[in-house]
C-alpha cells in the first residue's frame, strides 16, 4: 500500500528500512526518508510513517513496550519537517 503519494513510497519500503540489526536503523520517519534516498514533501504521511514503523517495531520484537531506554527515546516528540527543508 503505498502511504507516501509524493514520492510513491510502500508501506513495505518502510518497513524494509528496519530490516537491519544496525544500531543506526531509523528510528524516525525522517530517518527513514533518508534511509530510502528521499524526503518527505508535502508531510501528510509522516504520521502513517510514524505508525507503520511502530508496527513494525512492535512486531518484531524490537521494542520492550515501553520500559527499556529505546522506548523513552521512540516516545519523545519528533520535530515536524517542514516541506520547504
Ligand atoms: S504524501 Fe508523503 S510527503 Fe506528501
Amino acid at each position: 500500500m503505498i502511504v507516501c503519494s509524493c514520492r510513491a513510497l510502500s508501506d513495505a519500503a518502510f518497513r524494509a528500512t528496519l530490516d537491519t540489526e544496525r544500531p543506526d536503523r531509523p528510528r524516525t520517519a525522517a530517518q527513514a526518508y533518508r534511509c530510502l534516498g528521499q524526503r518527505p514533501d508535502c508531510g501528510r504521511c509522516l504520521r502513517t510513517v510514524r505508525q507503520v514503523l511502530d508496527e513494525a517495531r512492535a512486531a518484531r520484537g524490537t521494542c520492550c513496550g515501553g520500559a527499556c531506554e529505546t522506548a523513552e527515546e521512540l516516545a519523545r516528540p519528533v520535530p515536524m519537517l517542514l516541506a520547504a527543508e
